[in-house]
Protein backbone atom coordinates (compact mmCIF):
# COMPACT_ATOMS: atom_id res chain seq x y z
CA UNK A 1 0.00 0.00 0.00
CA UNK A 2 1.22 3.73 -0.52
CA UNK A 3 2.49 5.70 1.89
CA UNK A 4 0.01 7.88 4.07
CA UNK A 5 0.45 11.14 4.76
CA UNK A 6 -1.04 12.73 7.87
CA UNK A 7 -1.46 16.21 7.69
CA UNK A 8 -3.05 19.32 8.89
CA UNK A 9 -5.10 22.01 7.06
CA UNK A 10 -6.55 24.63 7.42
CA UNK A 11 -10.29 24.99 7.96
CA UNK A 12 -11.56 28.43 9.08
CA UNK A 13 -9.66 31.17 9.88
CA UNK A 14 -9.18 31.99 14.15
CA UNK A 15 -10.48 34.54 16.16
CA UNK A 16 -8.83 35.13 19.12
CA UNK A 17 -7.02 31.83 20.07
CA UNK A 18 -6.57 28.65 18.08
CA UNK A 19 -8.07 25.84 18.20
CA UNK A 20 -8.27 22.74 16.56
CA UNK A 21 -11.65 23.29 15.21
CA UNK A 22 -9.89 25.62 13.09
CA UNK A 23 -7.99 22.75 11.37
CA UNK A 24 -8.70 19.51 10.01
CA UNK A 25 -6.26 16.57 10.73
CA UNK A 26 -6.73 14.05 7.81
CA UNK A 27 -4.83 11.11 6.18
CA UNK A 28 -4.48 10.71 2.06
CA UNK A 29 -1.92 8.88 -0.15
CA UNK A 30 1.27 10.19 -0.69
CA UNK A 31 1.57 10.68 -5.00
CA UNK A 32 4.20 9.16 -6.79
CA UNK A 33 7.10 11.35 -7.46
CA UNK A 34 7.57 13.06 -10.95
CA UNK A 35 11.25 13.24 -11.94
CA UNK A 36 13.41 15.92 -9.85
CA UNK A 37 11.59 15.32 -7.11
CA UNK A 38 11.73 14.20 -3.17
CA UNK A 39 9.73 12.33 -0.76
CA UNK A 40 10.86 13.25 2.55
CA UNK A 41 9.45 12.14 5.79
CA UNK A 42 9.58 14.36 8.48
CA UNK A 43 11.14 14.36 11.57
CA UNK A 44 10.92 17.65 13.24
CA UNK A 45 8.65 20.94 12.95
CA UNK A 46 9.17 24.02 14.07
CA UNK A 47 6.81 26.09 16.08
CA UNK A 48 6.64 29.68 16.26
CA UNK A 49 5.02 32.69 17.28
CA UNK A 50 4.58 34.08 14.00
CA UNK A 51 2.48 31.51 13.19
CA UNK A 52 -1.00 32.73 14.37
CA UNK A 53 0.26 35.76 12.42
CA UNK A 54 -0.13 33.44 9.03
CA UNK A 55 -3.23 32.59 9.66
CA UNK A 56 -4.93 36.07 9.65
CA UNK A 57 -6.09 37.29 5.76
CA UNK A 58 -3.96 40.22 6.04
CA UNK A 59 -0.97 41.87 4.44
CA UNK A 60 2.13 41.02 5.65
CA UNK A 61 6.00 39.82 5.22
CA UNK A 62 4.36 36.73 3.66
CA UNK A 63 1.26 35.71 2.52
CA UNK A 64 -1.60 34.15 4.64
CA UNK A 65 -2.19 30.15 4.83
CA UNK A 66 -4.84 29.64 2.42
CA UNK A 67 -8.13 27.68 3.65
CA UNK A 68 -7.55 23.98 2.49
CA UNK A 69 -3.79 24.71 2.11
CA UNK A 70 -1.44 22.37 4.98
CA UNK A 71 -0.45 24.37 7.40
CA UNK A 72 3.19 26.39 6.81
CA UNK A 73 6.08 25.10 9.36
CA UNK A 74 9.49 24.57 8.86
CA UNK A 75 11.48 21.80 9.47
CA UNK A 76 13.66 18.94 9.23
CA UNK A 77 13.07 15.62 7.52
CA UNK A 78 14.80 12.36 5.74
CA UNK A 79 14.37 12.01 2.04
CA UNK A 80 12.96 8.25 1.84
CA UNK A 81 12.27 8.02 -1.63
CA UNK A 82 14.40 10.52 -4.88
CA UNK A 83 14.21 11.43 -8.37
CA UNK A 84 16.86 13.81 -8.05
CA UNK A 85 20.37 12.82 -7.94
CA UNK A 86 21.62 15.31 -5.39
CA UNK A 87 18.96 14.91 -2.79
CA UNK A 88 19.39 10.86 -2.08
CA UNK A 89 17.58 8.90 0.09
CA UNK A 90 19.06 8.95 3.88
CA UNK A 91 19.93 12.93 3.66
CA UNK A 92 18.37 15.58 5.98
CA UNK A 93 17.12 18.54 4.09
CA UNK A 94 15.32 21.21 5.55
CA UNK A 95 12.45 22.72 4.05
CA UNK A 96 9.15 24.32 4.62
CA UNK A 97 7.04 21.19 4.46
CA UNK A 98 4.02 21.99 6.77
CA UNK A 99 2.24 20.42 9.68
CA UNK A 100 2.62 17.03 7.62
CA UNK A 101 4.59 13.49 7.99
CA UNK A 102 5.24 13.36 4.53
CA UNK A 103 6.58 16.13 1.72
CA UNK A 104 6.53 15.62 -1.88
CA UNK A 105 8.34 18.67 -3.44
CA UNK A 106 11.43 19.66 -6.39
CA UNK A 107 14.83 18.66 -5.23
CA UNK A 108 15.64 21.93 -5.11
CA UNK A 109 12.97 23.15 -2.30
CA UNK A 110 14.65 21.24 0.15
CA UNK A 111 18.14 22.43 1.67
CA UNK A 112 20.43 19.84 2.39
CA UNK A 113 21.43 19.45 5.97
CA UNK A 114 25.21 18.81 6.91
CA UNK A 115 24.34 18.77 10.94
CA UNK A 116 27.43 17.14 11.65
CA UNK A 117 28.17 16.89 14.84
CA UNK A 118 25.36 18.75 16.13
CA UNK A 119 22.00 17.39 16.94
CA UNK A 120 19.70 18.28 13.37
CA UNK A 121 17.00 20.13 15.60
CA UNK A 122 19.88 22.76 16.78
CA UNK A 123 19.64 24.06 13.29
CA UNK A 124 15.72 24.70 14.12
CA UNK A 125 16.75 26.35 17.22
CA UNK A 126 20.20 27.93 17.76
CA UNK A 127 21.49 27.63 14.57
CA UNK A 128 18.14 28.12 12.58
CA UNK A 129 15.66 30.53 12.73
CA UNK A 130 15.25 31.85 15.46
CA UNK A 131 19.38 32.13 16.50
CA UNK A 132 19.61 33.62 13.31
CA UNK A 133 16.99 36.53 14.69
CA UNK A 134 18.60 36.83 18.18
CA UNK A 135 22.06 37.31 16.37
CA UNK A 136 21.43 39.86 13.71
CA UNK A 137 18.30 41.91 15.48
CA UNK A 138 20.59 41.88 18.18
CA UNK A 139 24.25 43.02 16.81
CA UNK A 140 23.00 44.47 13.93
CA UNK A 141 19.88 46.27 14.96
CA UNK A 142 20.61 46.92 18.81
CA UNK A 143 24.43 47.35 18.04
CA UNK A 144 25.29 46.53 22.04
CA UNK A 145 28.65 48.48 22.84
CA UNK A 146 30.66 46.19 25.51
CA UNK A 147 29.64 47.27 28.99
CA UNK A 148 25.76 48.05 28.33
CA UNK A 149 22.89 46.64 29.86
CA UNK A 150 21.05 44.54 27.04
CA UNK A 151 16.84 44.17 28.47
CA UNK A 152 15.36 40.96 26.49
CA UNK A 153 11.90 39.98 27.19
CA UNK A 154 10.44 36.34 26.20
CA UNK A 155 13.92 35.90 28.24
CA UNK A 156 13.39 32.07 28.72
CA UNK A 157 11.94 31.60 24.78
CA UNK A 158 13.80 30.44 21.26
CA UNK A 159 14.63 33.97 20.86
CA UNK A 160 14.83 35.78 24.26
CA UNK A 161 17.52 32.84 25.23
CA UNK A 162 20.07 33.28 22.47
CA UNK A 163 19.61 36.93 22.59
CA UNK A 164 21.05 37.30 26.31
CA UNK A 165 23.82 34.48 25.50
CA UNK A 166 25.07 36.64 22.69
CA UNK A 167 24.67 40.19 24.96
CA UNK A 168 27.08 38.30 27.24
CA UNK A 169 30.00 37.03 24.71
CA UNK A 170 30.00 41.01 23.39
CA UNK A 171 30.92 41.85 26.77
CA UNK A 172 27.46 43.50 28.12
CA UNK A 173 25.50 42.95 30.95
CA UNK A 174 22.25 40.69 30.21
CA UNK A 175 18.78 41.29 32.07
CA UNK A 176 15.87 38.93 30.83
CA UNK A 177 12.12 39.52 31.38
CA UNK A 178 10.57 35.81 32.01
CA UNK A 179 7.30 34.51 32.89
CA UNK A 180 7.69 32.37 36.13
CA UNK A 181 10.69 31.64 38.92
CA UNK A 182 11.50 28.48 37.23
CA UNK A 183 12.17 30.34 34.12
CA UNK A 184 14.14 32.78 35.66
CA UNK A 185 16.46 29.97 37.31
CA UNK A 186 17.04 28.81 33.46
CA UNK A 187 17.70 32.28 32.41
CA UNK A 188 19.98 33.21 34.78
CA UNK A 189 21.58 29.95 36.42
CA UNK A 190 21.73 28.08 33.12
CA UNK A 191 22.09 30.63 30.39
CA UNK A 192 24.04 32.94 32.70
CA UNK A 193 22.24 35.76 32.20
CA UNK A 194 22.83 38.75 35.18
CA UNK A 195 19.30 38.72 36.23
CA UNK A 196 16.01 38.20 35.14
CA UNK A 197 12.36 39.80 36.25
CA UNK A 198 9.71 37.29 36.71
CA UNK A 199 7.23 40.04 35.02
CA UNK A 200 4.13 37.62 36.62
CA UNK A 201 4.98 38.12 40.31
CA UNK A 202 7.13 41.41 40.69
CA UNK A 203 4.77 44.00 41.69
CA UNK A 204 6.10 46.90 39.46
CA UNK A 205 7.70 45.82 36.06
CA UNK A 206 8.98 49.33 36.03
CA UNK A 207 10.57 49.34 39.56
CA UNK A 208 12.05 45.75 38.87
CA UNK A 209 13.97 47.68 35.73
CA UNK A 210 15.35 50.05 37.65
CA UNK A 211 16.68 47.55 40.16
CA UNK A 212 17.96 45.77 37.53
CA UNK A 213 19.26 48.45 35.13
CA UNK A 214 20.62 50.82 37.67
CA UNK A 215 22.59 52.45 34.38
CA UNK A 216 19.08 52.74 31.93
CA UNK A 217 18.87 50.20 29.17
CA UNK A 218 20.92 50.40 26.34
CA UNK A 219 19.61 47.90 24.03
CA UNK A 220 15.87 46.64 24.77
CA UNK A 221 14.93 43.64 22.36
CA UNK A 222 11.71 43.22 22.45
CA UNK A 223 9.60 40.33 22.11
CA UNK A 224 6.56 40.30 23.44
CA UNK A 225 5.12 44.58 22.61
CA UNK A 226 2.58 45.45 24.64
CA UNK A 227 2.57 47.08 27.91
CA UNK A 228 6.33 45.59 28.37
CA UNK A 229 7.48 47.34 25.67
CA UNK A 230 5.56 50.92 27.18
CA UNK A 231 7.39 50.06 30.51
CA UNK A 232 10.51 49.53 28.77
CA UNK A 233 10.34 52.58 27.28
CA UNK A 234 10.60 54.65 30.27
CA UNK A 235 14.32 53.33 31.22
CA UNK A 236 16.15 54.14 28.42
CA UNK A 237 19.73 55.14 28.41
CA UNK A 238 20.72 58.08 26.22
CA UNK A 239 20.88 57.04 22.58
CA UNK A 240 19.78 53.50 23.84
CA UNK A 241 18.22 51.61 21.03
CA UNK A 242 14.65 49.51 21.07
CA UNK A 243 14.69 46.30 18.70
CA UNK A 244 11.07 45.67 17.92
CA UNK A 245 11.09 41.93 17.28
CA UNK A 246 8.00 40.80 17.56
CA UNK A 247 4.78 41.07 20.26
CA UNK A 248 3.97 38.08 21.05
CA UNK A 249 1.53 39.61 23.82
CA UNK A 250 -0.78 41.16 21.53
CA UNK A 251 -1.06 38.29 18.59
CA UNK A 252 -4.49 37.15 19.75
CA UNK A 253 -6.21 40.10 20.66
CA UNK A 254 -9.28 40.56 18.87
CA UNK A 255 -9.42 44.26 18.46
CA UNK A 256 -6.83 46.76 17.40
CA UNK A 257 -3.93 47.30 19.83
CA UNK A 258 -2.90 50.49 21.14
CA UNK A 259 0.36 52.02 20.60
CA UNK A 260 3.16 52.50 23.48
CA UNK A 261 1.77 55.53 25.19
CA UNK A 262 5.24 56.07 25.97
CA UNK A 263 6.69 56.59 22.74
CA UNK A 264 7.76 60.15 24.09
CA UNK A 265 10.83 59.01 26.14
CA UNK A 266 12.41 58.26 22.43
CA UNK A 267 13.02 61.99 22.26
CA UNK A 268 13.81 62.71 25.30
CA UNK A 269 16.62 60.16 25.55
CA UNK A 270 17.84 60.33 21.98
CA UNK A 271 16.70 57.34 21.65
CA UNK A 272 15.59 54.69 18.37
CA UNK A 273 13.33 52.00 18.18
CA UNK A 274 13.51 49.93 15.21
CA UNK A 275 11.52 47.43 13.46
CA UNK A 276 13.20 44.05 11.61
CA UNK A 277 12.62 40.52 9.87
CA UNK A 278 14.92 37.75 9.70
CA UNK A 279 14.96 36.72 6.68
CA UNK A 280 16.37 40.08 5.08
CA UNK A 281 19.61 38.71 6.50
CA UNK A 282 19.19 35.29 5.02
CA UNK A 283 22.44 35.73 3.05
CA UNK A 284 24.23 36.21 6.13
CA UNK A 285 23.06 33.38 7.80
CA UNK A 286 25.92 31.13 6.69
CA UNK A 287 28.35 33.29 8.34
CA UNK A 288 26.01 33.35 11.60
CA UNK A 289 25.65 29.77 11.76
CA UNK A 290 29.20 29.19 10.98
CA UNK A 291 30.06 31.73 14.28
CA UNK A 292 27.05 30.11 16.54
CA UNK A 293 27.89 26.62 15.86
CA UNK A 294 31.53 27.13 16.99
CA UNK A 295 30.23 28.77 20.37
CA UNK A 296 28.08 25.67 20.95
CA UNK A 297 31.14 23.22 20.42
CA UNK A 298 32.93 25.94 22.66
CA UNK A 299 30.52 25.42 25.51
CA UNK A 300 30.10 29.56 25.16
CA UNK A 301 26.22 29.09 23.89
CA UNK A 302 23.40 26.87 24.95
CA UNK A 303 20.81 26.14 22.42
CA UNK A 304 17.97 25.33 24.80
CA UNK A 305 15.12 23.45 22.95
CA UNK A 306 11.87 22.33 24.48
CA UNK A 307 10.60 18.95 22.13
CA UNK A 308 6.90 17.87 22.45
CA UNK A 309 5.78 14.64 20.39
CA UNK A 310 3.15 13.53 17.90
CA UNK A 311 1.40 15.53 15.24
CA UNK A 312 -2.04 15.52 16.75
CA UNK A 313 -0.42 17.47 19.10
CA UNK A 314 0.71 20.48 16.80
CA UNK A 315 -2.13 23.36 17.88
CA UNK A 316 -1.74 22.48 21.50
CA UNK A 317 1.88 22.82 20.84
CA UNK A 318 1.29 26.87 19.34
CA UNK A 319 -1.03 27.44 22.45
CA UNK A 320 2.03 26.64 24.85
CA UNK A 321 3.66 29.55 23.38
CA UNK A 322 1.13 31.69 24.47
CA UNK A 323 0.79 30.57 27.41
CA UNK A 324 4.27 30.00 28.39
CA UNK A 325 4.60 26.35 28.13
CA UNK A 326 7.39 26.18 26.65
CA UNK A 327 11.21 26.69 28.03
CA UNK A 328 13.94 27.31 25.15
CA UNK A 329 12.69 26.58 21.31
CA UNK A 330 9.70 25.00 20.71
CA UNK A 331 9.93 21.89 18.43
CA UNK A 332 7.56 19.21 17.71
CA UNK A 333 8.72 15.56 16.79
CA UNK A 334 6.75 14.23 14.22
N1 LIG B 1 11.31 39.79 13.58
C1 LIG B 1 11.55 38.55 13.20
O1 LIG B 1 12.08 38.29 12.13
C2 LIG B 1 11.19 37.43 14.14
C3 LIG B 1 11.66 36.13 13.91
C4 LIG B 1 11.35 35.13 14.86
C5 LIG B 1 10.57 35.44 15.95
N2 LIG B 1 10.10 36.72 16.10
C6 LIG B 1 9.30 37.09 17.28
O2 LIG B 1 10.11 36.87 18.41
C7 LIG B 1 9.27 36.64 19.54
C8 LIG B 1 9.75 35.39 20.28
O3 LIG B 1 9.59 34.27 19.43
P1 LIG B 1 10.12 32.85 19.90
O4 LIG B 1 10.03 31.94 18.75
O5 LIG B 1 11.42 33.02 20.59
O6 LIG B 1 9.01 32.42 20.97
P2 LIG B 1 9.29 31.96 22.46
O7 LIG B 1 9.87 33.13 23.18
O8 LIG B 1 10.04 30.68 22.46
O9 LIG B 1 7.85 31.64 23.02
C9 LIG B 1 6.95 32.64 23.28
C10 LIG B 1 7.08 33.13 24.74
O10 LIG B 1 6.44 34.40 24.82
C11 LIG B 1 6.03 34.63 26.14
N3 LIG B 1 4.69 35.22 26.15
C12 LIG B 1 3.56 34.69 25.63
N4 LIG B 1 2.52 35.54 25.85
C13 LIG B 1 3.02 36.59 26.51
C14 LIG B 1 2.44 37.80 27.03
N5 LIG B 1 1.13 38.07 26.88
N6 LIG B 1 3.25 38.67 27.65
C15 LIG B 1 4.57 38.41 27.82
N7 LIG B 1 5.17 37.30 27.36
C16 LIG B 1 4.40 36.40 26.71
C17 LIG B 1 6.03 33.27 26.85
O11 LIG B 1 7.08 33.29 27.81
P3 LIG B 1 6.82 33.72 29.35
O12 LIG B 1 6.47 32.47 30.05
O13 LIG B 1 8.12 34.31 29.73
O14 LIG B 1 5.68 34.69 29.33
C18 LIG B 1 6.34 32.28 25.75
O15 LIG B 1 7.10 31.20 26.21
C19 LIG B 1 7.85 36.54 19.01
O16 LIG B 1 7.21 37.79 19.20
C20 LIG B 1 8.05 36.28 17.54
O17 LIG B 1 6.97 36.69 16.76
C21 LIG B 1 10.40 37.70 15.22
Amino acid sequence: MAEQNLRITLRERPTGAVSMDHFTLERVPVPALDDGQVLVKTRYLSLDPAMRGWLNDVRSYVPPVGLGEVMRAQGIGEVIESKHAERPVGSLVLANMGWQSHYVAAGAMVQPLEAGDLPPQTYLAALGMPGMTAYFGLLDVGKPEQGQTVLVSGAAGAVGSVVGQIAKLEGCRAVGIAGGPDKCAVVVDELGFDACIDYKNEPSLSKAIRRTCPDGVHVYFDNVGGETLNTALRRMALRGRIVICGAISTYNATTPQPGPSNYMALLVNRARMEGFVVFDYAARFPEARERMAQWIRDGKLISREHVIHGLEHAVDGLNMLFSGGNTGKLILEV
